[in-house]
């Protein structure tokens, strides 16, 4: 049997909702395809193709280590190959790791049908422990459901974002979201902790009111995460100064960086996404511009 799987890539904490909020998008995307024949024994081949290279030993591999996982609870056994036709570029920022973990995870529990979707994003976010060294499920939620997913580690809850024009800029160095998580510390005071609740609060009301410049405006607002990280990705500040003097409504860091994403009209994306890469290149990095939408398609099963 084989079955392949598309799969979004996505924007984590969206400024102000650390691990908690997450947005899929309708590019830049992968293809899992996982094949399947009977054996009385368990094994498990990873095959890598398309732009980016991931490894392919399992217990390296996120999409291996949450299948294995998978598979050995179910006590399922058989020859299993997973391919990964890597459209995301790993260690960007949206949520590649979490996305091949997603398309392998929707392709078997579509193949043996033993979980519901909070466990199937449970299995897939385990894979997460190799990229980041913790579990976390923002990415791997709203890759898996599409849309805007608000989760608190247990449940998921998809709230339909439409189609928010959006614009990505992807310096080209790599920021590994464990070196991205161990700036942020352990403790936060009482005054950034209320701003950050307030924040996000208002943040899923714009979405809930289907408002980009409010949307845009509270992305803004984070006062916790960005602060900290800023200075790991060289020209931020100057990279989202000219993305907002040129229209754009809001402008952060996309999950851990070094991915930037700017929320603006449609009609000034091309602008924005053009001011962001000169800034970056102004900062002496070159950058991948994508120029997209939200998109509340999550895991899409096309073959
Ligand atoms: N919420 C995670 C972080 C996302 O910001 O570390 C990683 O892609």
């Amino acid at each position: 049997m084989k079955l392949s799987v598309r799969v979004p890539a996505t924007i984590a904490n969206l400024g102000p909702g650390f691990d908690v909020f997450a947005l899929a998008l309708q590019e830049p995307y992968e293809t899992v395809t996982v094949t399947t024949r009977p054996s009385e024994r368990l094994s498990l081949e990873l095959i890598s193709k398309g732009k980016y290279k991931v490894p392919t030993e399992p217990q390296d591999n996120t999409a291996g280590i949450a299948a294995l996982k998978y598979l050995k609870d179910f006590g399922i056994a058989g020859e299993f190959v997973i391919e990964i036709d890597k459209g995301i570029r790993p260690g960007g920022g949206l949520g590649s790791s979490a996305a091949s973990a997603a398309g392998a995870l929707y392709a078997l529990d579509s193949i043996y049908c033993k979980v519901d979707s909070d466990a199937l994003i449970q299995y897939a976010s385990y894979g997460e422990t190799v990229s980041s060294g913790t579990v976390h499920h923002d990415n791997v939620s709203a890759s898996i459901l599409g849309g805007l997913v608000v989760n608190d580690g247990h449940q998921f809850l998809k709230v339909p974002a439409g189609d928010l024009p959006i614009a990505v800029a992807t310096p080209s160095v790599e920021l590994k979201t464990s070196d991205s998580r161990k700036v942020l510390g352990d403790c936060m005071p009482f005054s950034e902790m209320r701003n950050h609740i307030s924040s996000s609060t208002l943040l899923l009301h714009a979405f809930l009111k289907g408002d980009a410049r409010l949307i845009g405006r509270f992305v803004n607002s984070d006062n916790v995460v960005e602060k900290r990280r800023a200075s790991l990705i060289s020209g931020y500040t100057e990279v989202k100064q000219s993305a907002l003097k040129r229209g754009a409504y809001g402008v952060s860091i996309s999950g851990s960086g070094p991915s930037v994403f700017a929320i603006a009209p449609e009609e000034m994306l091309e602008d924005v996404s053009a001011a962001m890469s000169e800034a970056f290149l102004d900062n002496g990095l070159e950058s991948t511009a994508v120029i997209t939408k939200s998109s509340d398609t999550g895991s899409l099963v096309i073959g």
